[in-house]
């Protein structure tokens, strides 16, 4: 079955789910996985694949996840106590630095000098702590020029990082380097940053690489493993990619009901039970299916949501035979769209299955 042929049949499906509704297909998330442990496979590195958990944080999709990858990746001490139960490898990072991101299966990767200092002054010289390095990307094909992350250490800080090393008793065990939208036009540069990096003194202990998340346009292609491949990473070190939307963009779908209906200056304006604004302040998805109703004349249809925001908006759907009382089914709503909701006016995220 083809994503396209889960998602038709998730759509029948979820005949007996009330309005509105999240649906997530459990047939989706599984081809997903199945798709990156076929490129995986054909990695000449050991790949350890650990799920972004702030795409989405349902609690089945995490504990669906927990038996079919290697681990989590997280960014704040919530998203750390939602995961920790599974005992698997854990990537963190973030801003609140905790001694229990300090576990045998966790690796802090710390994001600046002063919450590196501020971990090291703590500790005594005699305990060697072996640390993760969050560093800064090389920019990619879709970042805008001279703007800068303002996550991870610059080569000149990994510099002064050297001088610590002869305070302090650290070893950088691994690092990570999250880039967004990754293309495959990016390798050669990242190839050549990762080897260069390589050679610094201070790395001499590095056994990982984390390649952070921002695989789905990658993923889309199939081009997940050529991609990692050509960065030459030499084979003594292991890597480790955190995908959140690659492996959940695609399986989440929203069903809601038309609620309203006015009739004006020659458009229609349909409300829906649920909020486009509140639901995610990041993604807006596409009307995909809808109940028909042929009795209807076709005109132009502006779809809302239900908040009495004036930009609670879904889209201008063209000229549509839709009307009060149908159902509408739009997608894809699996990666940040839970996780970037709002409240307006008190009204709640809509009910999440995973079926
Ligand atoms: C460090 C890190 N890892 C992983 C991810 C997940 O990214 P994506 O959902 O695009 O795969 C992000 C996203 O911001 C990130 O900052």
């Amino acid at each position: 079955m083809d994503l396209n042929q889960i998602i038709s049949e998730g759509i029948s499906k979820s005949n007996d789910i009330g309005t509105p509704a999240i649906i997530y297909l459990k047939k989706a998330l599984q081809y997903n996985v199945d798709t990156i442990q076929r490129e995986i496979k054909s990695i000449y590195n050991t790949v350890k694949v650990l799920y972004s958990v702030k795409a989405c944080c349902n609690a089945d999709i995490i504990d669906f996840l927990s038996k079919n990858i290697d681990g989590f990746s997280v960014s704040s001490q919530a998203e750390f106590n939602n995961i920790k139960k599974y005992h698997k490898t854990i990537s963190a990072t973030g801003f609140h630095y905790s001694d229990h991101n300090l576990l045998d299966n966790c690796i802090f990767y710390f994001n600046s000098l002063s919450q590196l200092k501020s971990l090291l002054s703590g500790k005594k010289k005699r305990e060697k702590i072996k640390i993760g390095l969050r560093i800064e990307a090389p920019n990619t094909l879709y970042c805008g020029k001279n703007i800068f992350s303002h996550f991870g250490f610059t080569i000149a800080q990994l510099k002064e990082l050297e001088l610590l090393q002869n305070k302090f008793n650290f070893a950088i065990t691994s690092i990570l380097i999250h880039q967004e939208n990754k293309v495959f036009n990016d390798n050669k540069k990242l190839r050549d940053f990762i080897l260069n990096i390589l050679n610094m003194k201070v790395l001499k202990n590095v056994k990982s690489i984390n390649l952070g998340g921002g695989w789905d346009n990658l993923f889309l292609k199939n081009q997940v493993s050529q991609f990692i491949n050509s960065l030459k990473i030499p084979n003594k070190y292991e890597i480790y990619i955190e995908p959140g939307s690659m492996l959940v963009r695609t399986i989440g779908i929203l069903k809601a009901e038309i609620i309203d209906q006015n009739i004006k200056h020659g458009v229609k304006y349909l409300t829906l039970d649920t909020s486009q604004f509140n639901n995610s302040s990041w993604f807006v998805p596409r009307v995909i299916a809808n109940t028909k109703n042929s009795k209807v004349r076709s005109m132009k249809t502006m779809l809302y949501g239900n908040t009495c925001y004036e930009r609670d908006f879904f889209g201008d759907l063209g000229k549509t035979k839709l009307s009060l009382k149908d159902i509408v089914y739009l997608y894809p709503v699996g990666a940040y769209y839970d996780t970037t909701h709002r409240e307006l006016h008190g009204i709640k995220f809509p009910r999440e299955y995973f079926i």
